[in-house]
């Protein structure tokens, strides 16, 4: 969602805190903007755009009135509008009504208009209709001589959440940063402080980050910092190693971040899998979930939490334990789980998943899981993100980091690791040896069966541009191709802007099949595993209400041309692996509709990466 970036060090701050936010144009923005201590006049400059960074950093080689090297301090952001529109206004930093506190916040102040009209009352003027500029003016307020208590002061106002970073021109040098509920990462670097909500921002300075806490108040300089509560008391934050690197957050040649990373899928399949499998045990090894054998044989339910494409991957998780462990499964939309009153019994272990590791809602789902006692793992991709954190047991994808908005890789890797997870359970429950050993060779083929599925990409080139003017599309499928279909039609109308829909094939005749027509194609996914044939009879409906089909099928299948108009083909492969390779030939048929259409496929419009706030 919003980014933000903050700097303490020797100079050219303009450029750093540039550079930051430019890592952070993949979680999606409508508006920038960058305050930043002038060493000249002593005074903040401030520099405000709507669009691009590349608009931002036109105005400020314009606007900013000293020349590069009297920046040494800065704060910046990239807005996703919430409270406003996407306005100079209502883009941040926003300044305190004397000039001397500039702030950035992401979150959401629930209680903004309370706090806006007590200091309108104060004679505070406003500037923008945002909830973030009632933070200036509250440090202003509280400010008495000392930066860091003004605003942990000012946050004692505060209801709701925030990742927030101060820089004031009464103390230069120095950089003021505290966390409720949006992240806030900072960067251990010689000479520099970076502080950013996100740690791609932060990797081409170092690998040393700390990240912070619920409640935790920061005061940096270039040299120092130090972690309070916000009743000043000092606290000590572990350091984490982030084993990313700038190369894995580069395009390396990739039209396309997504095109990157559908086609480093096998490479993020191999690492999140590496060293994982126990071929002779028929099982793996997972030490993250810190569960003993004993522990993970009582578990007589599981519950998987997550939403959108993680949502999809925990619906094929479910397959995995109830088809591999015996374990009854249920798969809830996270929102949901925290809004319902949800039973939780003492046997039941709950599985959270999200890429970012950040995502609100499951974050709050996970919370209430674990207030209720129950054991919760995590899956997910950002080391150090928030619900890895809390949760204290999981397992990470180690898939690289995933820049592109629709997420790819990331979801292909949550199967290889819910399935590697579900055989761990099942060999503590009824799954015999041999069956466990068919699994382990199954999942390390993963990589060879998607790169057979990525070298179909000229046919599914040639098919995604035939279809590409078409304004609706369904798919559709049964048993693990139902979820996969839930995906494909994800992918296709989040980067396209085509309106697509995800079915049940057997739920075709319970309504939608309404709309069929001659311009509304079908993608049908039909690989040989249970349920093909009456997929196939769902096809034969659609072909007969002049709906043109695309079926995604088994390489080999010669009987398929008679059910539709065109096909991709993937690999032959055991059933569970089958919704890998059929979402793999999704990503690239969505890809391809996308790029024909000239959509921005790696920041579609109003997306976000990373969504913090409900
Ligand atoms: C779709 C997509 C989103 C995310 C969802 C959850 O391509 O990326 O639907 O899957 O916002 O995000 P995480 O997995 O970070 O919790």
């Amino acid at each position: 969602m919003c980014g933000i970036v903050g700097y303490a060090g020797t100079g050219n701050a303009a450029g750093e805190i540039l550079a930051g936010l430019r890592r952070l144009e993949y979680r999606g923005y409508d508006s920038a903007g960058m305050a930043l201590w002038n060493a000249e006049t002593r005074r903040l400059d401030v520099v405000k755009s709507v669009g691009k960074i590349d608009s931002l950093e036109k105005r400020l080689k314009k606007e900013l009135p000293a020349t590069r090297s009297a920046y040494a301090m800065g704060i910046g952001h990239t807005r996703w509008a919430t409270h406003g529109a996407p306005t100079p206004a209502n883009a941040h930093p926003h300044v305190s009504d004397n000039g001397a506190f500039a702030v950035v916040h992401n979150g959401i102040i629930e209680n903004y208009q309370t706090l806006k009209k007590r200091l309108a009352a104060d004679g505070f003027s406003f500037k923008s209709e945002t909830d973030s500029e009632v933070i200036a003016h509250l440090i202003q307020q509280c400010y008495e001589d000392d930066l860091t208590r003004a605003v942990s002061a000012a946050l004692k106002n505060i209801k709701g959440t925030y990742g927030i970073v101060v820089i004031s021109n009464l103390h230069p040098g120095v950089i003021v940063a505290a966390r409720k509920g949006s992240p806030l990462a900072v960067g251990i670097c010689r000479d520099k402080t970076i502080i950013a909500s996100d740690i791609s921002a932060i990797v081409q300075h170092t690998d040393r980050v700390i990240f912070l806490e619920d409640n935790d108040i920061l005061t940096a300089s270039a040299n120092d910092i130090e972690v309070m509560s916000l009743n000043n008391i000092p606290i000590s934050r572990e350091m984490t190693h982030i084993d990313w690197d700038i190369e894995q957050i580069e395009k390396n040649g990739y039209k396309h971040f997504m095109l990157k990373e559908i086609y480093g899928q096998p490479e993020a399949i191999a690492d999140a899998t590496r060293g994982r499998l126990l071929e002779d045990e028929g099982s793996s090894k997972l030490d993250g979930m810190q569960m003993s054998a004993g522990e993970m044989a009582s578990v007589d339910r599981v519950l998987i939490l997550g939403c959108g494409t993680s949502l999809y991957s925990g619906m094929i998780g479910k397959y995995f334990f109830e088809d591999f462990a015996d374990i009854p499964t249920e798969v809830q939309q996270s929102a949901e789980f925290r809004y319902r009153n949800p039973i939780i019994g003492d046997k039941t272990c709950v599985i959270a998943l999200s890429q970012s590791g950040e995502t609100a809602d499951t974050l709050a789902a996970v919370r209430e899981a674990m207030r209720k006692g129950a054991t919760v793992l995590s899956i997910c991709n950002v080391v150090g993100s928030t619900i890895a954190r809390e949760t204290g047991r999981g397992v990470y994808l180690h898939a690289g980091p995933e820049v592109g908005v629709a997420s790819t890789k990331a979801f292909t890797c949550q199967l290889a690791v819910l399935a590697m997870m579900a055989l761990r359970f099942g060999r503590t429950h009824r799954l015999s040896l041999q069956r466990g050993e068919e699994i382990v060779q199954s999942i390390r083929r993963l990589p060879e069966y998607i790169r057979a599925v990525l070298e179909q990409k000229n046919a599914i080139r040639k098919i995604a541009e035939k279809y590409a003017q078409f304004k609706n599309a369904f798919f559709i499928g049964r048993g693990y191709m139902y979820p996969a279909a839930l995906e494909g039609a994800l992918k296709l109308k989040e980067i396209s802007y085509v309106h697509a829909e995800g079915y049940h094939a057997a739920e075709l005749k319970h309504g939608p099949i309404a709309l069929l027509g001659s311009d509304v194609p079908v993608v049908g996914l039909v690989p040989k595993i249970p349920g093909y044939d009456k997929t196939l009879s769902n096809l034969q409906e659609s072909k007969a209400r002049k709906s043109p089909v695309i079926a995604i099928a088994t390489e080999g299948d010669r009987h398929i041309m008679e059910h539709c108009d065109d096909a991709i083909f993937i690999p032959e492969c055991p059933e569970f692996i089958s919704p890998t390779c059929a979402v793999v030939a999704e990503q690239l048929l969505a890809y391809y509709v996308a790029e024909k259409l000239g959509c921005e496929i790696d920041q579609p419009r109003n997306l976000a990466k990373s969504v913090t706030v409900e």
